[in-house]
C-alpha cells in the first residue's frame, strides 16, 4: 500500500471511531434523561439564587422563605422585601444582589422560572400534607438544600397515588384531586 493510502485509511478509522463515541454519548445522555427525568440542572433563573447555599449551607428554614405551606394550597414565593432582611447586610454589594434591589426599587417583581408543576385539572394543596400529614418538604421535592438550580419536575397521577395507596390516603375519590 502507498504512504498515501495508509495516511487515508488511518484517517477514515479515525472519524468512524469519533462518529462511535459520540453516539454512544449521545445514547447515553438520552438513556439518562428518560430514567432520570428532572436530574440534570434546572433552568438559569433570572438571579442566581441558591438553595445550596441557603438551606443547606447556611441552613435557613424552608418556611422563612416559604411560610404558607401550613396554611395555604400554595407554599408561595418569597416577596423581595425578604432578601433584604438579610441582604442589607449580607453581601450588599454582591452583583446579583445589587440586580436584585434594583427590581426591589423599581418595584419590578422577579420572573422566576416556574419549576413544579401539576397540570390545570389538578387540585393540589400543600396544606393538609405538611399540616396533617406531617410529610417532609424533600419526600415530594427531593433534597433541594443540595441543589443550586432546581430542576423541572412535571408530578403525574401515579405520583400521588402511589404515596396515597402507601399511606392510606384517599384514592377512591378523584373528585377531590380533580377540577
Ligand atoms: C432564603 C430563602 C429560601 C429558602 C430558605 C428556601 N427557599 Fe425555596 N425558593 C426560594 C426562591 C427565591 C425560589 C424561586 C427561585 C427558584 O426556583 O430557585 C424558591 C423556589 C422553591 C421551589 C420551586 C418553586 C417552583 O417554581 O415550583 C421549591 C419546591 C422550594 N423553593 C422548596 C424549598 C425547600 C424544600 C426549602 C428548604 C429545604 C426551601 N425552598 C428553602 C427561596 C428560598
Ligand atoms: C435569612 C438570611 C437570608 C435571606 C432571607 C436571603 N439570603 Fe441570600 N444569602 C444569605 C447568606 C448568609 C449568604 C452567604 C453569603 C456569603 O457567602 O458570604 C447568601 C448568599 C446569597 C447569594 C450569593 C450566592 C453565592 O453563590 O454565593 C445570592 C445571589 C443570594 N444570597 C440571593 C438571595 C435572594 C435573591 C434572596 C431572596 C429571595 C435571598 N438571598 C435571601 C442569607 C440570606
Ligand atoms: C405531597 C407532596 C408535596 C410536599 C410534601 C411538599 N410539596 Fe411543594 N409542591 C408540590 C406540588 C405537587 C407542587 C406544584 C403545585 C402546583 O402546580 O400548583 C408544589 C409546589 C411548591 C412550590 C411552588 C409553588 C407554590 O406552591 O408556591 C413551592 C415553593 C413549594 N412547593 C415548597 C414546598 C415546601 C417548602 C415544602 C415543605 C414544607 C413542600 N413544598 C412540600 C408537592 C409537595
Ligand atoms: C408522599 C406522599 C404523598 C404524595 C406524593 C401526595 N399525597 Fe396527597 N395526601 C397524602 C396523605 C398522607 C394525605 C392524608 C392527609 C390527612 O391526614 O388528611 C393526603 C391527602 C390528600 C388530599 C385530601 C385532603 C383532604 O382534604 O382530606 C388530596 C386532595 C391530595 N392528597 C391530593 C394529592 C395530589 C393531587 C397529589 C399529587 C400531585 C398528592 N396528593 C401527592 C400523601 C401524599
Amino acid at each position: 500500500m502507498t504512504e498515501n493510502g495508509r495516511s487515508r485509511r488511518k484517517e477514515l478509522i479515525r472519524w468512524v471511531a469519533l462518529f462511535g463515541v459520540t453516539a454512544a454519548m449521545l445514547a447515553a445522555m438520552l438513556y439518562l434523561f428518560y430514567r432520570y427525568p428532572g436530574k440534570g440542572i434546572g433552568p438559569q433563573q433570572p438571579i442566581y439564587f441558591s438553595h445550596r447555599v441557603h438551606a443547606g449551607v447556611k441552613e435557613i428554614d424552608c418556611r422563612f422563605c416559604h411560610p404558607f405551606v401550613e396554611r395555604s394550597r400554595k407554599a408561595g414565593i418569597p416577596e423581595m422585601e425578604k432578601c433584604f432582611f438579610c441582604h442589607k447586610y449580607v453581601i450588599p454589594d454582591h452583583p446579583q444582589i445589587v440586580r436584585e434591589r434594583e427590581h426591589y426599587e423599581t418595584r419590578n417583581p422577579v420572573p422566576w422560572v416556574r419549576i413544579y408543576y401539576v397540570p390545570d385539572f389538578v387540585k393540589f394543596m400543600h396544606q393538609p400534607h405538611i399540616r396533617w400529614a406531617g410529610l417532609d418538604c424533600s419526600e415530594c421535592h427531593g433534597p433541594v438544600e443540595a441543589m443550586d438550580r432546581l430542576r423541572p419536575v412535571e408530578f403525574q397521577m401515579e405520583f400521588c397515588i402511589n404515596c396515597h395507596r402507601q399511606r392510606d390516603a384517599q384514592i377512591d375519590c378523584w373528585l377531590a384531586c380533580h377540577h
